[in-house]
């Protein structure tokens, strides 16, 4: 057990969004660090992840979590260090990822409600653990592989990507030999997909008509849509869609603001079935068997200069809400962060 202070900091449900997150739809509380009990141990909050889910999860759960009532702790993902346990399997000094929830201390059982990994690798910041090399990383690499099917010499196409996710996409189908064409909403986003994050080539949606963009850079037609936003941008992808294309149904966050009657409707859907293509909606947790097999291959493209990864670092535990409403207007590049606090034990590869 290491010194820990005697109470800390979490941000609870105040209101729930209508229709945008604000910052006075959380509060700010402090109470005493929690004691594990037999079987328990406490993590000691490192970095915290942002995913845009978490506007759902206010809301209604999303399906996917019980919903949150007012006054109970924000959910999301963390990488922490383990300072105090009565776990077998967890010792002090560990390094883990998990949900560790808004806070600066937890507690966990390591039971799979928690989905509680350890952070293995010293060849790469802790903060990977929730991006390149965690969720987010796998999110890209087995929704290109697995259900987008890549193939050597298709073309891919992918939105939001220059968000956590599809920056990481571009250089996974430039590895698997694909041509990927990047969609993103500024001109300095897509400046970064071709530079630095493998892309060969960027649309910007906010100032180029989007399908048409699409005809003029993808010249054999769409083998893979890789799709993180929904919409008009998804319609504009289906448009150029070859026979037996693929269409990765990631996330669509230009709909999670929207009610159900408001949502986008498509004019292009007939594509899909005249190009004897699919559309595959995943959710990453179904794939939990080939997250070591993920890891492992993006490991091996970090180890070998073959796959940089981009991430988006706000400094402090107070700016989580504002975190969270960077992602829906598109002010962060990356995977969209917040750093609460420096390891204590371990020293932080970089
Ligand atoms: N299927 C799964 O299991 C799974 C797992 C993880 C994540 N996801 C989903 O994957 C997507 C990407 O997740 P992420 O965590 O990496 O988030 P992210 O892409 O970093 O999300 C924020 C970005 O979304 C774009 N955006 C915001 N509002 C938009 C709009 N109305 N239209 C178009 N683009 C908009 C913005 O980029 P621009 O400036 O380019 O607009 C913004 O920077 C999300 O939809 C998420 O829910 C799914």
């Amino acid at each position: 057990m290491i010194d820990v202070p005697a109470s800390c900091r979490r941000w609870v449900l105040a209101s729930r969004p209508a229709p945008d997150v604000r910052e006075d739809n959380f509060r700010l509380e402090s109470g005493p660090v929690p004691k594990p009990g037999p079987g328990q141990f406490l993590v000691r909050t490192l970095y915290l992840s942002l995913a845009p889910v978490m506007r759902m999860y206010m809301l209604d759960g999303a399906g996917i979590e019980k919903p949150l009532e007012f006054g109970d702790t924000m959910r999301g993902r963390g990488v922490g260090e383990v300072v105090a346990s009565r776990h077998p399997d967890f010792a002090v000094g560990d390094i883990v990822h998990g949900k560790l929830g808004w806070q600066e201390y937890s507690l966990s059982d390591g039971s799979p409600y928690f989905m509680m990994y350890k952070v293995r690798q010293r060849v790469a910041p802790f903060s990977t653990a929730i991006g390149v090399l965690g969720i987010t990383g796998y999110t890209g690499y087995l929704g290109l592989v697995d259900i987008g099917r890549l193939k050597a010499g298709e073309t891919v196409v992918v939105s939001g990507a220059a968000g956590g996710v599809g920056s990481i996409c571009g250089y996974v189908a430039r590895n698997l030999g694909c041509r990927v064409v990047g969609i993103a909403g500024s001109e300095a986003k897509c400046r970064l997909l071709v530079e630095r994050l493998g892309y060969d080539a960027a649309i910007n949606y906010r100032s180029e008509d989007v399908e048409a963009r699409i005809g003029e850079l993808c010249l054999k037609g769409v083998d893979v849509f890789f799709d993180n936003v929904g919409g008009a941008i998804l319609d504009a992808g289906v448009a150029h869609l070859n026979r037996y294309g693929r269409v990765v149904l990631c996330g669509r966050i230009s709909g999670y603001l929207k009610e159900d009657g408001e949502q986008y409707r498509m004019r292009n859907w007939w594509r899909i079935g005249k190009q004897r293509a699919c559309m595959d909606a995943f959710f990453i947790y179904d794939l939990e068997h080939r997250f070591a097999a993920a890891e492992e291959q993006l490991a091996t493209w970090i180890a070998a200069g073959r796959l940089s990864w981009q991430e988006d670092v706000l400094e402090g535990f107070e700016q989580m809400p504002r975190a969270l409403m960077r992602l829906y207007s598109g002010d962060n590049i990356g995977k969209q962060l917040v750093r609460v606090a420096q390891p204590l034990m371990m020293l932080e590869p970089r």
